[in-house]
């Protein structure tokens, strides 16, 4: 069997340039396409917490929620989405958040977690932290115990998990 970085490498397209010049975007789609990479990647995320007993996974729109899905079945946990605005119909929690250019807000459900609730954060990749830390700032809101934050990708550079930690979150991350 081959190493689970080199798999994952191999498995995720990188495009230049988009979605602006300049930027290396690291697509997943074609990892998610690939039974056994797809498969090898959700295996080790989930691998730390089969006897954690969590209640729910917590998935970052849009490619989060792929993730958290396969996760939550595993994990015989609940999944639970964290949305940008206006896309939840019954009440939420938001908070704002800053992007690269200007604010964005996202939100949850109010009755998605309740308080003690052992909870996993998962998105495909993580940048800044910017959109994580915000979703972190909900779950806590919500009485979350925020047992990991998982991410397939660090793009180590931009900061986003040194952000985490800073805000006593544990991060892990498959490939960076
Ligand atoms: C990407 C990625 C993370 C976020 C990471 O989402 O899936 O959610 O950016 O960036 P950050 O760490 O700097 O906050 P994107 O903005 O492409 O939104 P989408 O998933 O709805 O397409
Ligand atoms: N891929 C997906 N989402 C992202 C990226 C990327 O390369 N950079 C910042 N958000």
């Amino acid at each position: 069997t081959r190493a689970l970085e080199e798999v994952l490498r191999d498995a995720i397209r990188t495009i230049p340039d988009y979605p602006k010049p300049g930027v290396l975007f690291r697509d997943i789609t074609t990892l998610l396409g690939n039974a056994q990479a797809f498969r090898r990647a959700m295996d080790e995320l989930v691998a730390p917490y089969a006897d954690s007993h969590i209640d729910k996974i917590a998935g970052i729109e849009a490619r989060g929620f792929i993730l958290g899905g396969a996760m939550a079945h595993q994990l015989y946990a609940g999944f639970v989405p964290i949305r940008k605005k206006g896309k939840l119909p019954h009440e939420t929690v938001r908070v704002a958040y800053s992007l690269e250019y200007g604010l964005d807000e996202m939100e949850m459900h109010v009755d998605a977690v309740s308080p003690g609730e052992k909870v996993i954060l998962v998105d495909d990749l993580i940048a800044t932290g910017g959109t994580a830390e915000a979703a972190c700032r909900l779950l806590k809101q919500l009485g979350a115990d925020i047992v990991a934050a998982c991410f397939v990708i660090d793009l180590p550079d931009l900061g986003g998990r040194a952000k985490l930690e800073a805000m006593g979150i544990d991060v892990r991350t498959l490939i960076a």
